[in-house]
Formats: C-alpha cells, structure tokens, sequence
C-alpha cells in the first residue's frame, strides 16, 4: 500500500491551489441549483488523478469534476477534489479533499483532509488515525448525550418531509445537531469523536466514500437508511459509534418508510 505516497500527493495539492490564495477562485457555472464548481476544484482534480495515474498505472477514477470512467480495473480511486465548496466560496472553514482507493470494489484506504486545519484523517487495514495518531468513535450510547452531524437538503427536496422529521427528533432528544457543510470532514468527526453520530440523504460516492471506511476502520458502523451496506452508491448514509448508528438507522427508516 502506497500510503505515504498518496498523502504526499494530496497534500502537495493543498499546498499548489489552496495555500496563501496562489489561485484566485472564480466561481464557475453552477452545474444545477445550488451545486457549485470552481476553478480550484477542477485544477485540484486533474493534479489528483494525473498523479495517482502514475502512481497505479491503469486504475479507474470516479471523480466529481470529470465523472471518471467506471472500468473493470483492479484499482478504482473516488476523488471529491473539495468537498465543501460552498464553505470555501464563503471562506468558511470546514473543506476537504476526499480520496478512497478501492481494489475490486472494496475500499482498502480512505483519506480526509480538512484543509483549514491541516488534519489528515487516514485508514487503511492498520486502522484510522488523524495526524498519524490512532483515533476512535465515541462510546456514548444515550442520544440526549450525542451530538449528531447532518447535511440539508439543498437542491433534492423530494425528501423533504421525512428530513425534517428525523431533524426534529434530534433537536429534541440530542445535546445538538451540526450542519458543517462537508460530508467527508463530518465522517472524519465521526471517526475521531468529535459527533457521535451523522446522517445524510442524496449524497455521491465522492463525498462518503473515504469518509464511511475511516469510520468503520475507527470502530464505527455505517449503513444505508434501511441498514444495508448500500451506503457509497446508494445516496443515503448513516454513520456512527455501533449504538448510535442503530438508533438513528431505526429513526430514519421508521420516518422515510412512514412517507415513501
Ligand atoms: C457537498 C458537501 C455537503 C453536502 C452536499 C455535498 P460539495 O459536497 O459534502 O456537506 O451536504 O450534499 O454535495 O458539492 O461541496 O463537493
Ligand atoms: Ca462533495
Ligand atoms: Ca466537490
């Protein structure tokens, strides 16, 4: 496993297009309501796969900016070259660059690194570790302990009613619900400890893909909204310590069911 090399990688791309404003951003067309793409984003996915290409010749990409291609190669990479870009079109904090590598199909590596704050949230087979320190989910069980991450809804609102169901229950029975505006530096903060708990609803492979194995390799459990596994192309997860997962995977399903 090539993984000094692939942090390497990543954070020479921070260092090229975000470190002390080397590129202005210009906020480029919006690629539908609310989803919007910049030049950093573009310029930071082609330095990613133009050198992970050279690291693992003839592996596959699905990546935000270009969609990659889906091959039937060994290795597979899912890139979301800047996750949060409304957050760094805004200049708030809380952005990452997400990278899993996948060998026939099943993540062995995942990569979070939130971009403000310099912390490299890894796993592989080893475990997860932030910084090269090992890290670990909570072990809080009750829900008026947690405090729980989400994401809004913000150009799908065919969900909308059973989001806000679920949202409500949160308000009212955790310590406090958080909207960062990254999925993939919520799952890191999941993996570390910082929320107890996440979920999220019509999110892409990119966003959760690194995120969701750093939280399993921290002893942490993510499913889809039914408790299945189909939690990276399925467009719904929910992620956690063991106790919490459970508890909001039966919230959600009992909601979302009630208006399907
Ligand atoms: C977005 C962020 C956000 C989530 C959105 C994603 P982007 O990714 O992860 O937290 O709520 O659903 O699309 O567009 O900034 O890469
Ligand atoms: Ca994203
Ligand atoms: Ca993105």
């Amino acid at each position: 496993m090539k993984t000094s090399e692939i942090i390497s990688i990543i954070k020479e791309a921070k260092s090229r297009f975000f470190d002390g404003q080397k590129h202005s951003f210009n906020e480029l067309d919006s690629k539908g309501l609310n989803q919007l793409v910049t030049n950093i984003d573009i310029a930071t996915e082609k330095f990613l796969v133009d050198e992970f290409s050279k690291l693992i010749p003839n592996s596959s990409f699905i990546a935000e900016e270009s969609h990659g291609n889906t091959s039937d190669a060994e290795f597979q990479w899912i890139i979301d070259p800047l996750d949060g870009t409304t957050n760094f079109i805004h200049q708030i904090p809380a952005y990452s660059i997400s990278v899993a590598l996948q060998q026939n199909g099943q993540t062995i590596a995942g990569f979070v690194y939130e971009l403000n704050r310099n912390e490299m949230f890894v796993a592989t087979e080893r475990g997860a570790f932030l910084n090269d320190e090992s890290i670990s989910v909570t072990k809080t069980d009750n829900m008026e302990d947690t405090l729980i991450a989400t994401g809004f809804p913000y150009y799908d609102f065919k969900d909308m009613d059973s989001y806000l169901h679920v949202l409500e229950h949160c308000m009212r029975n955790t310590r406090g619900v958080r909207r960062l505006g990254s999925a993939a530096v919520d799952l890191a903060y999941v993996a570390m400890g910082r929320f107890d708990g996440f979920f999220e609803v019509g999110l892409s492979p990119w966003d959760v893909a690194a995120g969701a194995y750093i939280v399993q390799q921290a002893g942490g459990k993510v499913t889809d909204f039914s408790g299945g596994d189909s939690f990276i192309f399925g467009g719904e997860i929910v992620a956690g310590n063991p106790v919490i997962t459970d508890k909001l995977q039966r919230l959600i399903q009992t909601h979302f069911e009630k208006n399907a």
